[in-house]
């Protein structure tokens, strides 16, 4: 499919190198569709790197944001306001019970470093203890966490106090975590490392060393979250964490980062420790507001994980010589090739769907909750027929 050059050359001539470009300007979204400046449309299974889980365009949405456009956009924290208060409730409202105060952000990254800093002032310690493969973010504090080392090496020298331990081995995790350790921090489903599940009963073992050495347990859901049927992957598992990390999908595209405590963990932060000029702004909170209600009032955690359980079985039964594992939950999928991703990527991409890497040999597929299941027969035909 062609693109529009200028828009491309100015995408890349302006700003430093630091992404691999996909040579498409999208210029419109609808539904589970995007368009390129040629006016091609393709089925979107990547959602913006999982953040356009009500998929492009949706009306009320929308209407959200032109209205609190329109009304307020900037509100401080040190004021209250009416979007920013009915969000919160909602918010806590769908989060376990335990998780009862939630301080918001503008970003994934930062709602990590703020888990983090929270962890260190109300443990008094310093020590991480993070999971190899992990993708927390790009700020000093959640790259300390991250684990991948070309993303670590450039600033080795800066970085806080962190251990890499095998994601599922308990046996490493529980030799690493000592009195030290302010928290140990992982992702339910690993999502940039390739979507790795974690093993049944990890998460409630993990809960079990955190608590036996006074370390927080911090949950990254930040690409997990919404995903798979439910707002927490952990809550599949009955584990609720000291801290959890949502960002991404919570106002289905408008950038916000929110950091869930427990009343314990809250009442230990105060004289100015973490703090934000934008964090939990009217208009954030007035599309978050959006999305939560979206996510109810159209059953879309039900709804969403039957069209992964159906893509997961279409992919399955593929039974596809070039496919290695399959692996995920809901709208989560790993595709790990026995080749190099890349060109399968392009073929998606020349053939009408946009999909993601997870490293060098993962397909990821990170469609929209609304993705119906006639698309998810398009997407599976589609790599069929790319991979040949
Ligand atoms: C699990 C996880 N944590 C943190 C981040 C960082 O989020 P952001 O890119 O919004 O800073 C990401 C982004 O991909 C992520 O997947």
């Amino acid at each position: 499919m062609s693109t529009n050059l200028s828009v491309i050359d100015l995408d890349r001539n302006l700003q430093p190198p630091l992404y691999a470009k996909r040579g498409l300007a999208l210029v419109r979204g609808e539904g589970a569709y995007l368009y390129d400046s040629d006016g091609n449309k393709y089925l979107d299974m990547m959602s913006n790197y999982g953040v356009a889980i009500l998929g492009h365009a949706h009306p009320k949405h929308t209407a959200a944001i032109q209205h609190q456009a329109a009304t307020l956009i900037s509100c401080h924290q040190s004021f209250a306001n009416d979007q920013r208060s009915e969000f919160l409730q909602t918010l806590a409202g769908m989060l376990p019970d335990q998780l009862e105060s939630i301080f918001l952000s503008n970003s994934g990254t930062e709602a990590v470093e703020a888990a983090l800093k929270f962890a260190w002032v109300s443990t008094g310690k310093s020590k991480l203890v993070a999971t190899k493969r992990a993708y927390h973010g790009r700020t000093m504090g959640a790259l300390s966490a991250t684990g991948e080392k070309k993303y670590r090496d450039p600033f080795a020298g800066s970085l806080a106090q962190a251990e890499h331990v095998t994601f599922g081995d308990l046996e490493a995790l529980d030799a690493t975590v000592d009195d030290d350790t302010a928290a140990i921090v992982l992702e339910p489903i690993q999502g940039e490392g390739g979507i790795h599940v974690a093993p049944p009963g990890y998460l409630a073992s993990v809960k079990e060393i955190a608590q036996q050495r006074g370390a927080r347990l911090v949950f990254d859901e930040i690409q997990t979250g919404f995903r798979t049927g439910k707002l927490a992957a952990c809550e599949h598992d009955h584990v609720t964490p000291d801290i959890l990390v949502l960002a991404k999908g919570l106002a289905a595209g408008v950038p916000i980062g929110a950091t869930a405590v427990t009343k314990e963990i809250a009442e230990s932060l105060g004289g100015g420790v973490h703090g934000t000029t934008f964090g939990g702004n009217p208009l954030a909170s007035a599309a978050g507001l959006a999305t939560l209600n979206a996510i109810n009032d159209e059953d879309l955690f039900t709804k969403s994980a039957e069209v992964g359980d159906y893509l997961l079985q279409r992919l399955n039964a593929l039974q596809h010589p070039k496919i290695r594992d399959i692996r995920g939950r809901g709208m989560m999928i790993g595709i790990e090739l026995k080749g190099r991703v890349t060109p399968v990527l392009k073929g998606l991409q020349e053939n009408g769907v946009l999909a993601l890497p997870a490293g060098n040999l993962v397909l990821r597929f990170l469609p929209p909750l609304i993705l119906t299941k006639e698309q998810a027969d398009t997407a599976v035909d589609t790599l069929a027929s790319v991979l040949g």
